[in-house]
């Protein structure tokens, strides 16, 4: 299956989701922290693990768990006013969670200061390398655990 393609089987199919938005103006420690928070209660309910970094007037989310329950989620948090402009970077069946110990894990750093999701914004949903992907998020799943 391309990694581009969304699994047509059923409702238990896992994907990945990763999303790059902009920030409300001047959004405050405590409205990140609040988001965190509602998510962390909110995703646990609906078997949803992953990572919302924020910087640079961005956040930047990845989401993981069935599909339905992702994809549900994603339109949800489009309607949220403390931020705009989302953008899917990447959507990809999984097989396996990389974020299993986050229900939403929380970094402070500008998404865009990462090569790899600059060059995914440059060509959104082109030619990605699934390996390099991975590696990527690995890398933030070790900087959630370094932090702890
Ligand atoms: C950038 C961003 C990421 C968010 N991520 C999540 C999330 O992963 N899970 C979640 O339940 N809500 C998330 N939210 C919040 C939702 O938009 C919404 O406010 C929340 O789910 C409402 O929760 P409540 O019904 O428990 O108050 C996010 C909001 C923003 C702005």
């Amino acid at each position: 299956m391309q990694p581009n393609t969304l699994p047509t089987a059923g409702g238990s199919s896992m994907i990945r989701l990763l999303y790059l938005s902009s920030a409300v103006p001047l959004i405050s420690d405590k409205q990140v922290q609040d988001i965190l928070l509602s998510s962390r209660r909110n995703n646990s309910a609906n078997c949803i693990t992953g990572i919302l970094i924020h910087g640079g007037g961005l956040f930047m989310q990845v989401l993981e768990g069935p599909e339905q329950e992702v994809l549900r989620k994603y339109v949800k948090i489009l309607d949220d006013p403390r931020h705009s402009g989302a953008q899917i970077l990447y959507i990809s069946p999984a097989t396996n969670r990389i974020f299993e110990k986050w229900s939403m894990g929380g970094i402070e750093s500008d998404p865009l200061q990462f090569q790899y999701i600059s060059k995914l914004r440059a060509r959104r949903l082109e030619a990605i390398d699934v390996n390099t992907f991975t590696d990527t998020m690995r890398e933030f799943a070790k900087r959630l655990r370094d932090a702890k």
